[in-house]
């Protein structure tokens, strides 16, 4: 028991020291919080989200041309832990709070580029649900909200050309509750009444929306 103990403090302190070694804005109250240029930032999130916020890997989401407030919110909520995931979790103790504004304002100027579906086939059942909603069991129109062409709204995120695979799968958490700070649960109640197939149906029908010029 006495061993036990003794190798549980000993991990706390190493655990300790490592968090003070990943949170060096934050590991002392005391310290003034020491905040890089944006530039030198950005190449933090340029490795998974490109300089431009145009991701090219599909698990990654594109960042351009979403909401300033959408983007500064999601920073907020991926920081307190509301919106979990395995790899922004880890990116963002390395982020300031301080930044998250600069950050936003950044990837909300860049222009969002157009995507490619490799299930053609799935996006003609996918613009159905995208244009009308699924009568039967009460999905509402996704262009309701986000617009006929994805667009958007400074409410509804910019869902143009989106990664389809970054879209089912938050649709997928949306549906099982593993995202969940989506105001007035929306996203929630639209997504629990999807099935998987219809998911990846609207997904797919998503990555090929384009704005006009
Ligand atoms: C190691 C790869 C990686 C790095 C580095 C990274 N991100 Fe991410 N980011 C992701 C992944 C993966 C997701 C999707 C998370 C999920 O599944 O919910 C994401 C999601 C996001 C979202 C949510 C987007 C949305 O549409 O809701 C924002 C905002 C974001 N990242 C901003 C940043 C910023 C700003 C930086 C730099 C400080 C950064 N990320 C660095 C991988 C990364
Ligand atoms: C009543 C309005 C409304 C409708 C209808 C709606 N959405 Fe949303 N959607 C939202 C809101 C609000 C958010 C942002 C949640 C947040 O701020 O956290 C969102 C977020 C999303 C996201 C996450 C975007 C990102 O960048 O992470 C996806 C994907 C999405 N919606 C897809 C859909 C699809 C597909 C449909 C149709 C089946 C749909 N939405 C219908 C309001 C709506």
């Amino acid at each position: 028991m006495k061993h036990n103990y003794k190798s549980i403090a000993r991990c706390l302190s190493l655990c300790g020291t490592l968090a003070g070694l990943l949170l060096p804005a934050t590991a002392s109250a005391d310290d003034a919080v020491v905040v890089p240029p944006l530039e030198e930032r950005l190449q933090l999130c340029a490795g998974c989200h490109n300089p431009d916020g145009n991701s090219i890997i599909p698990e990654n989401p594109k960042l351009s041309g979403l909401n300033a407030k959408y983007l500064n919110r999601q920073l907020k909520d991926f920081k307190s832990g509301d919106r979990a995931s395995p790899i922004m979790s880890s990116i963002i103790p390395m982020v300031d709070e301080s930044e998250f504004k600069a950050l936003a304002a950044y990837f909300s100027e860049q222009k969002r580029t157009a995507g490619v579906s490799e299930k053609p086939d799935l996006a003609v059942l996918g613009k159905q649900i995208y244009d009308e909603g699924i009568i039967g069991s009460a999905v509402p129109a996704c262009s309701g909200c986000h617009n006929e062409d994805g667009s958007g709204t400074d409410k509804y995120p910019r869902l143009t050309g989106q990664h389809s695979l970054y879209v089912s799968s938050q649709l997928t958490n949306f549906k099982s509750g593993e995202r969940k700070n989506d105001p007035k649960a929306v996203m929630q109640t639209v997504a629990k009444r999807m099935s998987e197939a219809e998911i990846q149906a609207v997904s797919e029908y998503i990555v090929t929306l384009k704005e006009a010029e």
